[in-house]
C-alpha cells in the first residue's frame, strides 16, 4: 500500500491548552521513540476549561489548520475539554485522523469492572456531559459522578501543587467526590494527573485512573491497523509550540516531560 511511502513518515501531532497534554505526549513518545511529532500548548487561551464552546471550537480550528499547513498524518486531542466541546464540530474538516481523548477511552472506561465512576474534570468538560453520553453508549448501568475542579489547571501550570492554600482546595473537592463512593475516579482533564502525589495523600493512588494509559494504546492500536506507523528505525524528531509564555511552560512540564528546547512561539 503506498500509504508506507507517503505520509507514515509525516508528523503525529498533539495539543492541549497547556502542559496538560504532554501527559499523553510523554507516553505516546516513550512508546514509539522514532515517531516524528509536533505538540502545540495554546498558552494563550489556558485555561480552556472556562470558555465557551464557540471559543473552543475556534482554537480547535486554528491549531488544526497550522497541524494541516504541515502535513501531519494523525492529531491527537490531549485535551478532554477540547474533545468535550470542539471534536464533533470539527471533525469531519480534515483529510487526517483525529483521535479525542474522551471519545476513544469511553469504551475502555465503560468495560471496567465496576458500577460507579467518578469523573473529576474542567467545568466545561462537565457541562457538556460528553464523559456520561459517552461511557453510557457502552455501558448504560454505570453511575457516573462528575464534578468540575475550579483551580487545578491553574495550580499545575504555576506549579502550585504543593502550596498550602492549593492543597486545601484540592483535598475538599476530593472529600466531595469521597461522598459518592465511588470505586475508581477518573483524571478527566489531562493537567490533572500532575496532582496525583497531593491526591494519593487523602485516599489511595489506586483510586485514580488517568486515561492516557488507555489513550495512547488505543492511538498505537489505530496508527498501526490503519498502516500509518512511521517505518523508520532513526529517532523523531520533536517541534513543541505554544501561543504565549514559552519560558514557564518549559518550566512547568519539567514533572512530566523534559523540553529540551524553548519551545516556538505561534501567534494566534
Ligand atoms: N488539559 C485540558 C483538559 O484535558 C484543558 C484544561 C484547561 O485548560 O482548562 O481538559
Amino acid at each position: 500500500m503506498n500509504t508506507s511511502t507517503t505520509i507514515n513518515n509525516n508528523p503525529i501531532a498533539f495539543f492541549d491548552s497547556g502542559v496538560g497534554g504532554l501527559t499523553v505526549y510523554s507516553k505516546f513518545r516513550h512508546k514509539l521513540p522514532n515517531e516524528n511529532c509536533l505538540y502545540f500548548g495554546d498558552t494563550k487561551h489556558l485555561p480552556y476549561g472556562n470558555k465557551t464552546k464557540e471559543e473552543l471550537i475556534s482554537y480547535a480550528k486554528f491549531i488544526l489548520d497550522f497541524f494541516a499547513e504541515q502535513n501531519v498524518k494523525a492529531v491527537v486531542i490531549a485535551c478532554n475539554t477540547s474533545s468535550s466541546a470542539a471534536y464533533e464540530s470539527i471533525k469531519n474538516d480534515y483529510s487526517f485522523k483525529i483521535y479525542p481523548i474522551i471519545q476513544s477511552c469511553a469504551k475502555i472506561l465503560a468495560e471496567l469492572p465496576i458500577s460507579r465512576l467518578g469523573i473529576f474534570a474542567t467545568p466545561a468538560t462537565i457541562k457538556s456531559g460528553v464523559y456520561e453520553t459517552e461511557i453510557k453508549k457502552y455501558n448504560p448501568n454505570m453511575s457516573i459522578y462528575p464534578q468540575s475542579c475550579h483551580n487545578w489547571v491553574d495550580i499545575v501550570e504555576s506549579k502550585g501543587q504543593n502550596e498550602p492554600k492549593n492543597i486545601e482546595i484540592i483535598k475538599s473537592d476530593l472529600e466531595n467526590m469521597l461522598n459518592n463512593n465511588p470505586e475508581k475516579i477518573v483524571l478527566g482533564c489531562t493537567h490533572y494527573p500532575y496532582l496525583t502525589d497531593v491526591l494519593s495523600k487523602f485516599s489511595s493512588k489506586e483510586l485514580f485512573i488517568d486515561p492516557a494509559e488507555y489513550f495512547v494504546d488505543y492511538i498505537i492500536k489505530d496508527l498501526k491497523s490503519n498502516n500509518l506507523l512511521n517505518n523508520s528505525n532513526n529517532s523523531g524528531s520533536e517541534k513543541i509550540y505554544v501561543s504565549a509564555n514559552p519560558e514557564q511552560f518549559k518550566i512547568a512540564a519539567e514533572m512530566f516531560y523534559h523540553v529540551d528546547k524553548t519551545p516556538i512561539l505561534i501567534n494566534n
